[in-house]
């Protein structure tokens, strides 16, 4: 079997947000005691909707010192950058072969960033799944940490490790470098393992504080909509006060929130930041209005908040040791990948 290895990675793009720090970040910390883990600042991903940024350096740098200020250690684990390891894009290339084009244009992240305009969204973008593939198949990981948007690219992920197993499965047997595997019922023999995702607990999913429907996310226009890492007391107060509502108290049963998507989000990010379920929060402020909860979670999230923020002020202002933490990452992840695609090269024959 394969040994555990956690992989995930964040895009350096626009801030950080209660989002990415309740759906992925903080799981990067907590898997970090009892794992072996790999957390990569994913820039080559940051072209696909953008190609030109003015500020990608400063911005992988800030989410290197979020990783770091959230408690992450870069001496135990890997903390790189994508671009340093060169290996990312060259196993991408392979499986843009592996993958079919059907599989790409079926994903349901594509066709909301690509918008109307399909035909004019970067190559790079529909392509996307199969750069993090690469990503997380270079190092052979085999569990991967994510939020909710990222199932279905994780189940692209699976298939394309699938393929190649499949499809070079002979080669890999003939050259010894298989490794057994149980894919649900069967026990399989292949290259690349795959990879479960870990999503779940109440936070997987953050919605816009100003619409339920919406994901929490760095590309809304709105600044009201979300929290960002580095928000100050002030501007956490003012956007939970202004986040949308509705009039009734908190009821005490979780089911009793299902068609309330505003509140049953604020419960849930309470429940993240709390490290308690929805239901434990429910039993807390059952009957209570917004403005008492409100207030109570405000406070929470600045006493969370506000210490990784200070740290990755902290932080910010070396650049210089961030750029080292990246560069001896960036080493030790090359020499993961190297052999990863020695194997590679050898299996398809180049
Ligand atoms: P974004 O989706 O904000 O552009 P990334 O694609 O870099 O950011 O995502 C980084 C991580 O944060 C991924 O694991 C993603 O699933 C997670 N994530 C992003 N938005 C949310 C959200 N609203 N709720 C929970 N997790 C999220
Ligand atoms: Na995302």
């Amino acid at each position: 079997a394969f040994k555990p290895l956690i992989f995930s990675g964040v895009q350096p793009t626009g801030n950080l947000h209660l989002g990415n720090y309740l759906g992925a970040i903080r799981k990067f910390v907590a898997l970090q005691d009892t794992n072996e883990c790999i957390y990569c600042v994913v820039d080559l991903h940051s072209l696909t909707a953008q190609l030109v940024h003015n500020d990608l350096q400063s911005q992988t740098r800030s989410i290197t010192a979020a990783f770091l200020a959230s408690g992450i250690d870069p001496k135990k684990h890997i903390v790189f950058n994508q671009a340093r390891v060169l290996q990312h894009a060259e196993l991408a290339w392979i499986f843009n072969c592996v993958a079919r084009i059907g599989w790409m244009n079926r994903m349901t992240q594509f066709k909301d960033k690509a918008g109307k305009d399909r035909e004019n969204a970067s190559l790079g973008l529909l392509a996307y799944p199969s750069l993090m593939a690469a990503d997380i198949l270079l190092y052979r990981a085999t569990h991967v940490p994510v939020g909710e948007d990222q199932k279905q690219h994780l189940e692209l992920t699976r298939d394309i490790a699938q393929k190649f197993n499949n499809d070079f499965s002979t080669r890999i047997a003939d050259l010894g470098i298989g490794v057994e595997m149980q894919v649900g019922e069967e026990t399989v023999n292949g290259y690349f393992p795959i990879t479960e995702p870990i999503i779940g607990g109440p936070a997987a999913r953050i919605m816009s504080l100003r619409d339920g429907s919406k994901k929490m996310s760095k590309s809304d226009p709105s600044d009201l909509s979300r929290i960002n890492l580095t928000d100050d007391a002030d501007t956490i107060s003012k956007k939970i006060r202004k986040a949308k509502t509705d009039p009734a108290p908190l009821p005490s049963e979780l089911d009793e929130l299902k068609d309330r998507p505003e509140a049953e989000n604020l419960v849930g990010i309470y429940a993240g930041l709390a490290d308690m379920t929805k239901e434990e929060v429910l039993s807390q402020f059952a009957g209570q209005q917004f403005s008492v909860f409100k207030p109570a979670l405000a406070d929470l999230a600045v006493e969370k908040l506000s210490p990784i923020a200070s740290e990755m002020r902290r932080l910010m202002a070396d650049p210089g040791h961030i750029d080292a933490v990246l560069r001896d990452g960036g080493d030790r992840a090359r020499a993961i990948a190297e052999t990863t695609m020695k194997d590679v090269r050898n299996i398809i024959g180049l």
